[in-house]
């Protein structure tokens, strides 16, 4: 579809109030170009343009998805009481062996689960410049709507947008929160306060599971610097053809997923794309780049992807928690030693977030520049 054919109905919006500060520059109407960009402004799914069409090697082979394993499911009931040491050391196998596992018996209520995903569902719903005024492509913004992973540099473009905000400490960002849905801020405060919660005890596991104190991961981190996505992806009319979001691996310690009733996340094992079916009210929980480094690559931060499909729109909900920017991150020293010397070097994860934007969406090329030669 060409931009002149385009039943635009949005006339002018402006960003609002809470987007102009001293040092942001105020932007104006219209902003045809950002309808044009947003997967969500009711006609871009409806043909599949050229830019999101992928080579035919990179595509996501439907006919060779492994269905037949399941990723590991661990019950955490019983993390906090005797029978803590086994649940560690599930998750300890979980993390060596697949970098992704689902919880159940997580402590985060369901009602709570329900209701994000249905004011989620309301924002890519509502009227398309009540979410617009939202988008912007400044990857150093606290709260953003974008299209694609990141549109300035991906070669080929995936099938979503994402509202994208920070959430920790609340009270610091909240404010910049969209204030449409007017549930918004209050059903989505709840939830980033549960999935903090949640995380502090996963990040206490994990840091056990490395041989260190409960609180290892928690002090690396720092003040930390929890960041929430929304994904939307409509359905698609040729999903062999796209990605929702094409193969990468997160940038952060852990992520925590809500991925809804509908199927399309795909993890990589043994070099074999393997399906994780929705299981209803738990979480899928993956690690990310820095847990590879701080563990020295005896964890394992797993490329995934997600499909689009042709009939269903799907929603999921990543939250990313990982070390602030000030942060330094580098092999445990309880995971180093002579037969695993020092895999990565150190480095302050602001420079790892740097490179991380400075390149479009690719597979697992950015911690190679971490990498320590050894001369092998
Ligand atoms: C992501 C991601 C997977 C999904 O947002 O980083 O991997 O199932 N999403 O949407
Ligand atoms: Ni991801």
């Amino acid at each position: 579809m060409s931009s002149t054919e385009i039943p635009v109905q949005v006339k002018s919006f402006r960003f609002s109030p809470y987007e102009v500060s001293s040092t942001a520059p105020i932007e104006l109407e219209p902003h045809l170009d950002v309808v044009e960009k947003l997967m969500s402004n009711g006609f871009n799914h409806l043909h599949v343009k050229e830019n999101y069409i992928f080579p035919p090697n990179e595509r996501p082979q439907m006919a060779e998805i492994c269905r037949s394993y399941r990723i590991p499911i661990i019950d955490l009931k019983d993390l906090d009481g005797p029978a803590r040491k086994s649940v560690v050391n599930e998750i300890k196998r979980a993390c060596e062996q697949d970098g992704f596992f689902q919880i159940v018996n997580h402590g985060v209520p369901e009602s709570l689960m329900k209701s994000m995903m249905d004011v989620a569902k309301e924002f890519f719903e509502m009227p398309l410049e009540d979410r617009a005024c939202l988008y912007s492509e400044n990857t150093k913004k606290s709260v953003r709507l974008y299209a694609s992973f990141n549109i300035t540099r991906d070669k080929f473009l995936n099938w979503m947008d994402v509202l994208t905000q920070l959430c920790h400490p609340l009270e610091e960002y909240i404010h910049a929160w969209p204030q449409k849905p007017a549930a918004y801020r209050e059903i989505a405060g709840k939830y980033a306060k549960e999935i903090r919660v949640l995380t502090l005890r996963l990040l206490a596991a994990i840091s056990e599971a490395m041989e260190q104190d409960s609180d290892y991961l928690n002090t690396i981190f720092k003040k930390h610097r929890q960041a929430m996505n929304i994904n939307y992806y409509p359905p698609c009319p040729n999903p062999d053809l796209t990605f929702g979001v094409a193969p990468h691996s997160d940038a952060t310690g852990i992520t925590v997923l809500m991925q809804g009733l509908v199927s399309g996340l795909q993890v990589l094992r043994d070099g074999k794309w393997v399906a994780v079916e929705p299981t209803p009210n738990a979480f899928v929980v993956n690690l990310g780049d820095q847990l590879q480094v701080l563990s020295n690559g005896r964890f394992q931060s797993i490329e995934h992807r997600a499909i689009t499909n042709n009939t269903t729109a799907r929603i999921s909900i990543p939250t990313f928690c990982g070390p602030s920017l000030d942060a330094f991150i580098s092999p445990a020293e309880s995971m180093v030693d002579e037969e695993h010397p020092a895999l990565y070097r150190g480095y302050r994860f602001e420079e790892y977030m740097d490179a991380f934007w400075s390149q479009g969406l690719k597979s697992k090329t950015i911690l190679d520049r971490f990498k320590i030669e050894t001369g092998q």
